[in-house]
C-alpha cells in the first residue's frame, strides 16, 4: 500500500466512525430538546452532509495510524474524541449557516440543497446557527477527561471559532468586499497580506483548532504541539486556496454551492488577487510546504498527514 492508499484507508475510518456516531447521538440528544422549528433547521444543516473534514482532523491528529473502525472504536478515548469532532462540526455548521445569509455571502445553495434560510427564513437560520455555537461548546462539557484537559480544549476551539480567529476572518473578508465599513487601521494594509489574514483567521483557524484537539487527547501532546500547528496552518490556507479556486472553476453541482460568487461579491480571493495560473501555482507551493511540515512529525508523520496536502489540493468539492 503507498501512503496516498493509506491516506484514504484512514480518512474513510474516521468518516465511517464519524458518520455512525455523530449524526444518531446529535438527533437523540435534539429530541431530549423538545421539537421546535429551530432545532430543524439545525438537523437540516447537520444532515445535508459535507465531507466532515473537521473531525476526520481531529481524529487522525489524535490516531495518526488507523487501521480499521474496531481498532478505534477500543481505544479509551474513543467517544472523547468523537465528541470533539461533533464539536467542530456544529460550529463549522453555524460558520455556513451565517456566512450563507443575505447580509454575509447571500447564497442560496449549501451542500447540495437550499441554504438554510432559503429553506426556512433568516430569523430561524440566525438561531440555528446560534443554537449551533452554543451546543458546539456544550458538547464540549461532556468530555471524560480531566479538568485541564478540558479547559484546554475549550481555549482551544474559542481561538479557533471566536475573536481571535473565524469571526475576525469573517469581519476582515466582509470589509473587503465593502459589505461592512473597514476600521481606520486597516485602510493601508497591502491585498496580498490582507488576503493571508483573512484566509487565516475564517478558515485556518477552525482548522488549525481541529488538528490541536485531536493532539490534546495525546499522552505526548505537549512535545508534538508546536510542528502540528506550523502544519495545521500550512493546511488551511491550503485549504482556502483551494476553496477559492474551486468558486471559479468548480461546477455548482459538483461543489454543492452556486459557482462564481466570490467574483460577483467582489471578494479578496486568490484568483482575484494573483490571476488564476497563479493562485494554481500558489496552491501547489503550499501543498509541498505543508507535506514538508508534516515530515517534521518524524515517526508520527503517518500517512494522514503526508497524504492530506495532496487530497485538499486535488479535490473536487
Ligand atoms: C467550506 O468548508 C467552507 C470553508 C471554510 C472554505 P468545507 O469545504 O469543509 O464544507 P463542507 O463541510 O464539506 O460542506
Ligand atoms: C468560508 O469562506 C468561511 C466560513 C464559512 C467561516 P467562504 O465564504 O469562501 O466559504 P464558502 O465558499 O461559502 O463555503
Ligand atoms: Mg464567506
Ligand atoms: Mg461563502
Ligand atoms: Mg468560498
Amino acid at each position: 500500500m503507498n501512503y496516498m492508499e493509506e491516506f484514504h484507508r484512514s480518512i474513510e475510518i474516521s468518516r465511517k466512525a464519524f458518520d455512525g456516531y455523530f449524526l444518531p447521538k446529535l438527533q437523540s440528544l435534539f429530541s431530549t430538546f423538545g421539537d421546535s422549528r429551530v432545532s430543524e433547521a439545525c438537523l437540516y444543516s447537520l444532515e445535508a452532509g459535507g465531507k466532515r473534514i473537521r473531525p476526520s482532523i481531529a481524529i487522525n491528529s489524535y490516531a495518526p495510524y488507523l487501521h480499521s473502525v474496531e481498532e478505534l472504536i477500543k481505544d479509551k478515548n474513543y467517544e472523547d474524541i468523537l465528541l470533539i469532532g461533533a464539536s467542530l462540526e456544529c460550529l463549522h455548521t453555524y460558520s455556513l449557516i451565517h456566512d450563507d445569509l443575505p447580509s454575509m455571502d447571500n447564497d442560496d445553495l449549501r451542500r447540495g440543497k437550499k441554504t438554510n434560510h432559503i429553506q426556512y427564513d433568516e430569523a430561524t437560520a440566525i438561531l440555528a446557527g446560534d443554537a449551533l455555537n452554543s451546543l458546539g461548546f456544550y458538547l464540549l462539557s461532556l468530555l471524560k477527561q480531566d479538568l485541564r484537559t478540558v479547559k484546554d480544549c475549550f481555549q482551544i476551539l474559542h481561538d479557533g471559532v471566536g475573536l481571535p480567529g473565524m469571526i475576525s476572518g469573517q469581519m476582515e473578508d466582509l470589509q473587503e468586499e465593502g459589505k461592512a465599513k473597514r476600521s481606520l487601521l486597516a485602510e493601508n494594509t497591502d491585498p496580498v497580506d490582507k488576503l493571508l489574514s483573512i484566509h487565516a483567521k475564517k478558515t485556518g483557524a477552525l482548522i488549525v483548532s481541529s488538528f490541536l484537539l485531536g493532539n490534546r487527547l495525546r499522552t505526548d501532546f505537549e512535545i508534538r504541539q508546536e510542528t502540528v500547528k506550523s502544519y495545521a496552518k500550512e493546511i488551511g490556507l491550503l485549504f482556502q486556496i483551494t476553496d477559492d479556486i474551486l468558486d471559479v472553476e468548480g461546477e455548482s453541482t459538483v461543489i454543492g454551492k452556486t459557482s462564481g460568487k466570490d467574483a460577483k461579491n467582489g471578494k479578496l480571493t486568490y484568483p482575484s488577487v494573483f490571476g488564476l495560473e497563479k493562485a494554481k501555482q500558489l496552491r501547489d507551493e503550499s501543498k509541498e510546504k505543508a507535506i514538508n511540515l508534516g515530515k517534521q512529525l518524524g515517526e508520527t508523520a503517518s500517512p494522514f498527514f503526508l497524504g492530506f496536502p495532496e487530497y485538499i489540493a486535488k479535490r473536487k468539492n
